[in-house]
């Protein structure tokens, strides 16, 4: 009964230093961190939204964000605090349940609705990341609700309802940032089939040796990340990091690649990642990505962003094979997006 399972299992069973299975090279844990810079990483208002005069000032906050470094943070979201409490609270109790409770739900594949699992692409990457994450498909229809353990469930739907929600608001924002109709990203079926996972990054005892979550960025259209109050989020600003501040309440946004391609490179996807932390209380995070859900369409830069003065950047590809190039390549950090160019 002293079985143990995933990073916290590791810490729990009393390590002082790292395995080397976690060691990072130099080049990935290089870095200065600096400090946040609010021009780069706004915190945007959007009470406001439905009066005609503020909507727009927010869709010019939101473009300018989106066109600069991808990421900003949002308030005033509509999503109420007791909401985002219960939802961090639920993943940290879930992660502090004895690991025989977790090995029920321990994958390595998402072959069922809910599957808990570290390093997500551990068979391709030279070093592993200091976390735990467990992994909730929430499209094209919500998995059955048994698959979701108990000790989450009722989070978990409240979660996804909420940011189903709010992630069509900024789908709406970001296309009127573009001047596209704003149901085009909609239309495409984002809002469908988004992905939550729930991350748990435990004490490390030599964090400055390995990563929370190594440099990336994300494959889908726009991810809703809500952190816990512990930060260690960061954002490449060319060759520096820029930290994420905690803003209380706050949600953090960010671009994903195939938004940067359909908006025809308007809108920016930017390496980020997640420093250990020997903080003794845990980071926990919860992220939505909104996924194109027709994984065989086609997709490219947007018709209407395409003119004879700015061609299209970008070729047509499926998601699908998206995918596969983003779960099989080393995960060194860069954008997949050249790949298409
Ligand atoms: C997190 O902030 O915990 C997750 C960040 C990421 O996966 O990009
Ligand atoms: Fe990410």
């Amino acid at each position: 009964d002293d079985a143990k399972i995933g990073v916290k299992g590791l810490v729990d069973s009393g390590i002082t230093t790292i395995p080397r299975f976690f060691l990072h090279p130099p080049q990935t844990l290089s870095g200065l961190t600096t400090p946040p810079d609010p021009a780069l990483i706004p915190t945007i208002d959007l009470s406001g939204l439905y009066n005609s005069h503020l909507r727009s000032t927010i869709v010019g906050k939101v473009a300018h964000a989106s066109r600069q470094l991808g990421f900003f943070q949002i308030i005033n979201h509509g999503i109420e605090p007791d909401i985002l409490e219960r939802m961090i609270g639920a993943i940290k109790v879930f992660n502090e349940q004895p690991a025989e409770i977790k090995a029920r739900v321990y994958r390595r594949e998402m072959s069922s609705g809910f599957a808990f699992f570290t390093n997500v692409d551990l068979f391709h990457s030279k070093a592993a990341n200091w976390n735990d994450a467990f992994f909730v498909r929430l499209g094209p229809s919500l998995p059955e609700l048994d698959e979701i353990p108990e000790i989450l469930r009722n989070e978990v739907v409240e979660w996804s309802e909420c940011t189903k929600k709010l992630g069509e608001v900024l789908m709406e924002l970001l296309c009127e940032g573009l001047r596209v109709e704003k149901g085009r990203l909609k239309e495409l079926s984002f809002s469908e089939a988004p992905m939550m996972v729930g991350n748990y990054y435990p004490y490390c005892p030599e964090p400055d040796l390995t990563m929370g979550v190594k440099s990336h960025t994300d494959p889908g259209a726009l991810t809703i990340l809500l952190p816990n109050h512990i930060g260690r989020l960061q954002v490449k600003d060319g060759l520096e990091w820029l930290d994420v501040e905690h803003v209380p309440g706050a949600l953090v946004v960010n671009i994903g690649d195939i938004l940067q391609i359909l908006s025809n490179d308007e809108y920016k996807s930017v390496q980020h990642r997640v420093l250990a932390s020997s903080s003794d209380e845990p980071r926990v995070s919860v992220a939505v990505f909104f996924h194109p859900s027709e994984k065989e369409s086609l997709y490219g830069p947007l018709q209407e962003l395409i003119s004879p003065e700015k061609p299209a950047l970008f070729q047509q590809f499926t998601y699908t094979d998206y995918n596969n190039r983003w779960y099989t390549k080393e995960l060194d950090g860069r954008s997949m997006v050249n790949h298409y160019r």
